[in-house]
């Protein structure tokens, strides 16, 4: 017994030595942790891991390291954030490697995990360009996002004031959203596609509360056959839902004309077809176009309804705010014409709560980079390869940078006179990341985010169920910190159409 504990003892203490001596990053703070296991079982689920990145901040600064199973990962916030994503955004402009995400797109990866190499730079040029033509150009995303909206808002009239919950009609109207802008089309009412987008949304959402375990099947051979275990059975799961969306998308190569072009998924497609001839490196596979369809669509459902969700939920926790937005709306637009998104500018609350929706409820709470080169942030040598992670909720959540962080108020970021406040003073805010990788949907995000919150205060009051109790949304709780993206736990609401409703009960139009 005694030599087996022995070796054991000797076995652990040369671990240890062995992951002190190649540690590239002794000259950056932070904490101590485990031989071979580094700090894993202190960041073992998300909420873990946003907590840890928190107090560690706090207690080592702007950049710290700590250490998951072997890998030394870097950790930023503060300015630091800036540094890495803006000032010297192309050094730290690549993404970790992670096998099994890998594995599930088809061995490759295309965008949102894709190393910072030429294809890369090539891929995110032809998605702008697409969302250019296809989301963002003003009347393009006015005409698609208008009938999708005005459905959703005539399935929640049809709850006719009672108890409800929006999710539903929120996620449906922002992926037919998205299926328009992709195909040209919306699914037809029922479209089984509907449902299996919340599926996926569901199953993406849960596995991303297994991610320390993911990563481990990386390093612990057969572990992703053990399907026994749930984590790695959903994975199955959610790649048979895959399949079934890339199928749906490739349908639409049969009636592919390159002088009618529908939708992104044209534009994409074209460039596979017409890449032959592009310089090496940049070629697109078929393979890039299937699984490029499927990342931008998961990250424009994922993220903006939940944006929406968590909106609803603010507008009737604070019932004030919901009031002086459609005081303002009135003002502006009446209730005699649908709004469009040139009237943006003339609401500023509502654009000054979207911004504070954004930071409040930080739905994408950190994100992971990786360098490129040799480089350095916060006076810190970072050699080339290593992970940094910038964690956006530990700025967003600071009282450096925000005053009363964890109060909800729009009205700090408007000036005195009512006026949005101008963007330099927002420069801590980073929802949609910043620089080299920053969000490539977020134009397109803010527009559907404004016209969607600005349409349904128009022509609904949002109220307290009638049953049941109406929690809060606490963004520094296990339940909201349990996924990424974060959502709002469910709740319950009525919608009082404002012709009839509490505030203007005469207006009936
Ligand atoms: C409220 C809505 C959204 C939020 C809060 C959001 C947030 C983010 C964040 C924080 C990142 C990571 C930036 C980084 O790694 O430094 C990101 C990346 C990305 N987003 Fe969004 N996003 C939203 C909507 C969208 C939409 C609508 C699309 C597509 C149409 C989209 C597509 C992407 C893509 C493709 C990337 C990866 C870019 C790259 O790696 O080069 N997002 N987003």
């Amino acid at each position: 017994m005694v030599p087996v504990l022995v070796a054991i003892a000797l076995g652990l203490l040369l671990a240890y030595i062995w992951n002190k001596t190649r540690s590239k990053l002794t000259h950056i703070p932070g904490p101590t942790g485990l031989p071979i296991l580094g700090n894993t079982l202190e960041v073992g689920s998300s909420f873990k891991l946003i907590c840890k990145m928190e107090e560690w901040a706090r207690k080592y600064g702007d950049v710290f390291k700590f250490n998951i199973f072997g890998d030394e990962i870097v950790v930023v916030s503060g300015s630091a954030i800036g540094e890495v994503l803006v000032t010297k955004g192309s050094e730290f402009a690549g993404r970790p490697k992670y096998p099994w995400f890998e594995k599930l797109e088809g061995g490759e990866t295309h965008l949102f995990m894709r190393e910072y190499d030429p294809k890369l730079r090539f891929i995110r040029k032809l998605v702008h360009r697409g969302l250019r033509q296809y989301g963002e150009g003003v009347d393009r995303i006015e005409s698609i996002s208008v009938v999708e909206i005005s459905k959703c808002l005539d399935n929640i009239e049809r709850e006719d004031g009672a108890d409800f919950d929006p999710f539903t009609y929120i996620h449906h109207a922002v992926s037919q959203v998205m299926n328009t802008m992709l195909t040209g089309e919306a699914l037809s009412e029922g479209h089984p596609m509907l449902n299996k987008a919340i599926k996926l949304d569901k199953i993406d959402a849960e596995l991303s509360t297994s991610y320390m375990l993911l990563t481990i099947t990386d390093k612990i051979p057969l572990l992703d056959k053990m399907t026994f275990i749930p984590a790695i059975r959903k994975v199955k799961e959610y790649t048979q839902i895959l399949d079934s969306l890339i199928n749906f998308w490739t349908g639409f190569e049969a009636t592919y004309d390159k002088n009618n072009m529908r939708g992104l998924y044209d534009v994409v497609y074209k460039a596979y077809l017409e890449s032959e001839s592009s310089e090496e490196g940049t070629k697109l596979s078929y393979t890039n176009v299937k699984y490029l369809m499927y990342e931008l669509y998961l990250a424009g459902i994922i993220t903006t309804n939940k944006t929406i969700y968590a909106f609803v939920h603010l507008m009737v926790t604070y019932p004030n705010i919901q009031k002086r937005i459609q005081s303002q709306i009135d003002e502006v637009v009446s209730s005699q014409r649908k709004l469009t998104t040139e009237d943006r500018h003339k609401l500023p609350l509502l654009e000054a709560t979207i911004h504070e929706v954004l930071r409040f409820t930080s739905i994408v709470p950190m994100t992971v980079h990786k360098t490129t080169k040799d480089t350095s942030v916060g006076g810190f040598a970072i050699p080339n390869d290593t992970q940094v992670w910038p964690i956006f909720t530990s700025n967003h959540h600071n009282a450096e940078y925000f005053i009363d962080p964890l109060t909800f108020n729009p009205d700090r970021f408007l000036e005195q006179d009512g006026s949005l406040s101008p963007p330099e003073s927002r420069k801590m805010l980073m929802p949609f990341g910043a620089g080299t990788r920053n969000c490539i949907g977020e134009v397109f995000a803010r527009m559907r985010l404004f016209l969607f919150t600005a349409s349904l205060l128009q022509r609904f009051t949002l109220l307290q169920p009638t049953k049941g109790k109406f929690g809060i949304i606490d963004p520094k709780s296990e339940e909201y910190l349990k996924m990424t993206p974060c959502i709002c736990p469910s709740y319950k609401i009525r919608a009082i159409p404002r012709a009839w409703g509490i505030y203007y009960p005469k207006k009936k139009t």
